[in-house]
């Protein structure tokens, strides 16, 4: 029965539940979309060009772990952003975005016992959704360790009990955090890195927001791991195309590791991937080399901070994001602060609740509230305005 166990019981996703806490109500106005992290701004318009200069790509199979021109311009972004040389044929593969690397982490990586006992995978609470599912289907306990306002908004590994450490085979973490936007510091990657080694677990590093900072880019797993001489076999790096050039619909995004690492991710690909066909890999090669787009992108979401602070300076508890496109706000009901805001005003919103797992009855996510800055800046200002008049002034 383990097998049908393993998906019989998963809780619902949070796009349906959203479906149907909100659809039952007429909404309040013009609909304003800042539910889904779906970057809107424009990507380069080369893009396009890219792809059509090289469609006789379509005619092929495309290689499943990336062209070589794909994977040379992987691993020289890599260098310009974090210094370190990686090897692009033993140390990168392709995604098709970060998802799909995130999901069959788990199931290449992780061995199906450890020290006689069912494997842990550690996650941030609240998380991307993917985390959970990706530890269940490798057969492993996903571990919730709330990453609050008291824990800084980064999950406190260490503070877990020894049977749990001691069976841990990987633990997920987001840096930049969604939804909270916190990043994790070179502190938090010594301190997490040192935990890894001292029992012997992988770092499943998801840093697809590193691109969206406001003045200092934050530091990466990699970089930090260098500077340590850690294995880096032990962290594997989750990147993408999606927040950092506004292509969530290439699906493009790469995970790099050690070559041992590595080898078992691409062993699995071998048999269960579906690469990207050949003229979008092309593209996504273009898109890694530049930096120009990134750096005007960095400056439309800069505007949009200074809105955010501007307008929600003043609420209690308000955390103004360090990086990454989401707000976290504090609510007293999540849901109801939803419910409430598309009935009167027609702006969606994702409860807090939705990205979070109850813990001892107590879900870390309920008293928030997600709001997405990915919409043009005009839209995105009326949309918080409308948010602090329905929900903030009393
Ligand atoms: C934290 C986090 N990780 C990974 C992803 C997946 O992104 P993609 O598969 O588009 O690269 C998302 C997308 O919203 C995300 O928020």
């Amino acid at each position: 029965m383990l097998y049908p166990e393993r998906f019989s019981n998963l809780p619902a996703h949070a796009w349906p539940r959203l479906r149907a806490l909100l659809d039952v109500h007429e909404g309040g106005g013009p609909l304003i979309q800042m539910t889904i992290g779906e970057p809107k701004h424009a990507f380069p318009a080369w893009v396009t060009d890219v792809i059509t200069q090289n469609a006789a790509g379509f005619n092929s199979y495309p290689p499943n772990d990336g062209s070589p021109e794909l994977k040379e311009a992987i691993v020289g972004w890599i260098k310009r952003r974090y210094g370190v040389q990686m090897d692009a044929a033993t140390e990168v593969m392709a995604l098709n975005g970060t998802r799909e690397g995130l999901y069959n982490a788990v199931i290449a990586l992780c061995p199906e016992t450890k020290n006689g006992k069912k494997p842990a995978i550690l996650m941030p609470n609240p998380f991307y959704q993917v985390y959970m599912i990706g530890a269940i289907s490798g057969a492993s306990d996903p571990i919730m360790v709330p990453a609050t306002a008291e824990t800084g908004h980064l999950p406190d590994f260490h503070s877990l009990p020894e049977d749990v450490l001691q069976r841990t085979t990987a633990a997920y973490i987001c840096s930049p955090a969604n939804p909270q936007g916190a990043v994790a510091d070179r502190e938090y990657w010594t301190n997490l890195i040192a935990l890894a080694e001292k029992y012997d677990f992988k770092i499943f590093a998801d840093e697809c927001y590193s691109e969206i900072y406001r003045d200092t880019p934050p530091v990466g797993a990699l970089e930090v791991a260098q500077a340590l001489g850690t294995d880096r076999n032990r962290l594997v790096l989750f990147q993408s195309l999606s927040k950092r050039s506004n292509l969530p619909g290439l699906r493009s995004g790469f995970v790099a590791s050690g070559p041992d690492s590595i080898r078992e991710i691409k062993q699995l690909r071998n048999f269960s991937g579906a690469p990207l066909p050949l003229p979008l890999q092309q593209a996504a090669a273009a898109v890694w080399n530049d930096e120009e787009h990134v750096e005007e992108n960095r400056r439309l979401y800069a505007e949009k901070y200074d809105i955010a602070d501007r307008i929600f300076g003043n609420v209690p508890g308000y955390v103004s994001p360090e990086a990454g496109f989401f707000l976290w706000l504090p609510v007293e009901n999540d849901e109801e602060a939803a419910v409430k805001l598309w009935r009167e005003t027609g702006v969606k919103v994702l409860p807090g609740s939705y990205l979070a797992q109850d813990v001892d009855g107590e879900n870390p996510g309920q008293k928030y509230i997600r709001v997405a800055l990915v919409a043009p800046k005009d839209e995105t200002a009326r949309g918080l305005d409308l948010i602090r008049d329905c929900l903030y002034s009393s």
